[in-house]
């Protein structure tokens, strides 16, 4: 059997949300286990906004602490290694490329400051140069375009590819890249996520891809965990669970492919409505989408079902557990 690439074990965070006057607490990651395999893959983590997504990575980069459980990678608990040493093997790759740069710097200041503080030697002696021109390469820019530049002076596209080859420069084996395109315009998109699969294959890398669409997903990723407020609620193959979902969320989220423009606009304006829906289902004791399931069952509101494993994809739902209803007409 290969090693364990990285394990999540029984993860878990709490945080209080709501107004100063009435707070409550929801579980924004409950009980996460996952344990992926050391091969370059694409593993894509949808679902709606509210889900979690963002948390899990950022417990991934160690941005955040989870409240229970642990993460192990490369056999050791991400916790145990030096920040330097970490920030070598996993790198993010952010949603908004305009935030990622500051506009009065120029971007090569960027590339040197890796370069400087994680001591990135250059190949048989070349130059900083040399080793910038490597990381542009791969992301198709030269050194000529970039030498001298400010962030300005660049397409969003062109900015996310510069991040990319900065986290490329020290040769991660992880990339964490939560939302990368949702800000591209569409003609970008699909530019950037190529990127992605030719950087899986060449850089030998895993890449853990954080979106709302489905249909970026099934583009790009090898294998997709869908999460429901907090829970991973179906997980394998994505050509299976895309073409053939088996939790009624993740039929929803097929039925009502988001435009990914919608989805910028709802961000960035939350409806008051849904986040009383979010919250609701935070506190749901059983399954979280019991309120809105058209399958529901008593036993759904109650007890929240275990993984089932259906032809290779493992699935938290009553309608497959052993324990669902006699008699319940699926
Ligand atoms: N620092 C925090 N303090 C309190 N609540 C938080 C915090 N961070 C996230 N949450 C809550 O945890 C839940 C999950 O949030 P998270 O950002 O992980 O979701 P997401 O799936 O990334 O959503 P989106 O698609 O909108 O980016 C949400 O209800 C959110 O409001
Ligand atoms: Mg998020």
């Amino acid at each position: 059997m290969s090693e364990s690439f990285l394990t999540l074990k029984n993860l878990t965070k709490e945080f209080q949300v709501g107004t100063f006057f009435s707070k409550v607490k929801i579980l924004a990651i409950q009980d996460v286990t996952l344990e992926l395999e050391r091969k370059p893959t694409v593993f894509t983590l949808v679902g709606e906004s509210g889900s979690g997504k963002t948390t899990l990575a950022n417990f991934l980069l160690r941005v955040l602490k989870p409240t229970e459980g642990s993460i192990t990678f490369l056999g050791k608990n991400i916790e145990s290694y030096k920040k330097f040493e970490f920030m070598k093997l996993v790198q993010p790759i952010f949603q908004n490329p305009y935030e990622t740069f500051n506009p009065l710097k120029k971007v090569e200041t960027y590339f040197c400051s890796v370069i400087k503080k994680l001591r990135i030697t250059s190949e048989n002696g070349h130059s900083f140069e040399k080793v910038i021109e490597k990381a542009l390469s791969s992301v198709a820019l030269t050194w000529e375009e970039v030498k001298d530049k400010y962030p300005n002076e660049f397409s969003g596209g062109q900015l996310q590819r510069l991040s990319i080859a900065r986290a490329l420069m020290v040769n991660p084996m992880l990339l964490v890249a939560d939302e990368p395109v949702s800000m591209l315009d569409a003609s970008l998109r699909v530019f950037v996520l190529n990127l992605f699969r030719k950087l899986k294959e060449e850089k030998q890398l895993y890449i853990i891809y954080i979106t709302h669409d489905l249909a970026t997903a099934y583009y790009i990723s090898d294998y997709i965990g869908v999460m429901l407020r907090g829970s991973l609620v179906e997980v394998g193959p994505a050509e299976k669970v895309l073409l053939n979902p088996l939790h009624p969320y993740t039929v929803l989220l097929k039925e009502s492919v988001p435009n990914p423009d919608e989805i910028k606009k709802k961000q960035e304006v939350r409806i008051k409505e849904e986040r009383i829906l979010e919250i609701e289902e935070f506190l749901e004791q059983g399954c979280k989408f019991a309120l809105r399931c058209p399958y529901v069952q008593e036993i759904c509101k109650k007890e929240m079902p275990q993984d089932v494993i259906v032809e290779g994809v493992a699935v938290k739902c009553w309608l497959y557990s052993k324990k669902k209803k006699e008699g319940f007409d699926m």
